[in-house]
């Protein structure tokens, strides 16, 4: 492509955005300097329509743990889709019955029932009516600044007013308490409360990561009150934090697990709820048909779960997410104490770390520097003064040691330029 055809097909493309897509959104792309178009993606990689390679430390926020086009998994979703594509649920489908198998294998405590459903918000919405119809309770308390999605249930139980002033009414009788705070939480649940859904790790809500006195606790007083604990693993799962699910490093098993992201095995849009069998029984007992979804769990979303479990334990990716993890967290707090009049904060757990700032305007100046040297890292949706790095599970640790050096030099750049403006 010459270089007048990518301008053509840029400009051409940024005013589709404007006609038919999100007007808004079109601006920010046309000023934030990532105005070419996305071309295809490989490994940790992805490469735009010019031929310009990114190293993608935003992994899909959390479903590029395989990085992108992991081919044992590209393999068993083309055979099947040679095969067929999706199903009426009227016959058997081993696809989905090994899917769930798999899944429980890996899941925590007595989980072991599985629904396929296709996106994070889904399975939280899953999960809350789980809830409801267990507990014959109505309410649920959850985290400010949590994020579980942004359909009308899982909205209600996010911890964000921006996202929400518009819609009301939501659910009601939800209520948000501060994050890792015992007190607010015991206050929080009462007998009416049907579940507590949290994060292990809140990450649009800026990478904070639950104490395990906390989440214990959490357990301790659902249990007191008759209340379940939803834990949403939509992010955590899968070995980005440094063990299959979060829970496990909180020696805690919830009563329903949500997942998303990372279980498609970077291939395929694929959510999930999970859950013990008393709750499913509640769920499914005298209706089987309760809660049901047309595409959920088709063959080709089932290839790419049960692949994605293979892949994760033969690359041996959550032992590296928890080794990768360490030398990241390392490297970003060595760059906190070079910068550390501008750098408030550095924290994560595995592969997901988080750099805090005293301004929302330094993290969209430090994610622009950083595209400019070819890295890609993200925005925190519910905490835009944070900047978040999610790379692949699989990255290489050379690729890690220069992610760290170029967002070394994009810091640089970015306190320079806000000095000249001071
Ligand atoms: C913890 C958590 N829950 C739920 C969701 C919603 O997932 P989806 O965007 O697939 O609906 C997200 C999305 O980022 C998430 O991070």
């Amino acid at each position: 492509m010459t270089d007048k055809e990518l301008e053509q097909l840029s400009d051409e493309t940024i005013e589709k955005y404007r006609k038919y897509v999100n007007p808004a959104y079109a601006n920010i792309l046309a000023f934030s300097g990532f105005n070419v178009p996305e071309d295809r993606a490989e490994g940790v990689y992805i490469y735009d329509k010019s031929g310009r390679k990114f190293l993608d430390c935003v992994g899909g926020y959390g479903a590029f743990s395989l990085g992108h086009l992991n081919p044992n998994v590209v393999k068993a979703v083309k055979e099947q889709l040679d095969k067929e594509a999706l199903k009426s649920h009227f016959f058997m489908s081993t696809e989905l019955a090994d899917a769930c198998e798999a899944l429980a294998e890996v899941l925590p405590g007595d989980i072991c029932y599985s629904f396929l459903c296709n996106s994070g918000t889904e399975a939280v919405e899953g999960a809350l009516k789980c809830a409801r119809i267990y507990t014959k309770r109505s309410g649920f308390v959850s985290a400010v600044n949590g994020f579980h999605g942004k359909s009308l249930g899982s909205l209600s139980v996010s911890g964000r007013e921006v996202f929400k002033a518009n819609f009301k009414p939501l659910l009601d009788n939800c209520v948000n308490v501060p994050f890792n705070d015992i007190e607010a939480m015991e206050k929080a649940v009462t007998e009416d409360t049907a579940a507590v859904i949290l994060e292990g790790l809140q990450g649009e809500g800026g990478v904070f990561v639950a104490t395990k006195e906390y989440m214990q606790a959490v357990r301790r007083i659902c249990d007191e009150k008759g209340a379940l604990l939803i834990m949403d693993e939509v992010r955590t799962g899968f070995g980005r934090t440094g063990k299959w699910f979060i829970c496990e490093h909180f020696d805690i098993v919830p009563d329903i697990i949500t997942m998303a992201k990372a279980i498609g095995g970077g291939v395929m849009p694929v959510g999930a709820f999970s859950a013990t069998p008393k709750v499913w029984d509640a769920m499914f007992g005298k209706n089987p048909f309760m809660h049901s979804t047309t595409f959920g769990g088709n063959p080709l979303a089932c290839a790419a779960v049960l692949s994605a479990i293979k892949e994760t334990k033969r690359l041996n990716a959550v032992e590296e997410s928890a080794r990768k993890g360490e030398i990241m967290l390392k490297g970003l707090k060595k760059l906190q104490e070079k910068y550390l009049d501008w750098i408030k904060d550095v924290r994560g757990l595995g592969m997901v770390a988080g750099l805090e700032f005293e301004d929302e305007d330094i993290g969209s100046l430090l994610i622009a520097s950083c595209g400019k040297r070819d890295l890609l890292v993200a925005y925190s949706l519910n905490n835009p003064k944070v900047v978040r790095v999610e790379p692949p599970l699989i990255i290489p640790d050379e690729e890690l040691e220069r992610m760290l050096s170029i967002l070394d030099e994009s810091l640089a750049e970015t306190i320079n330029m806000i000095k000249e403006f001071m």
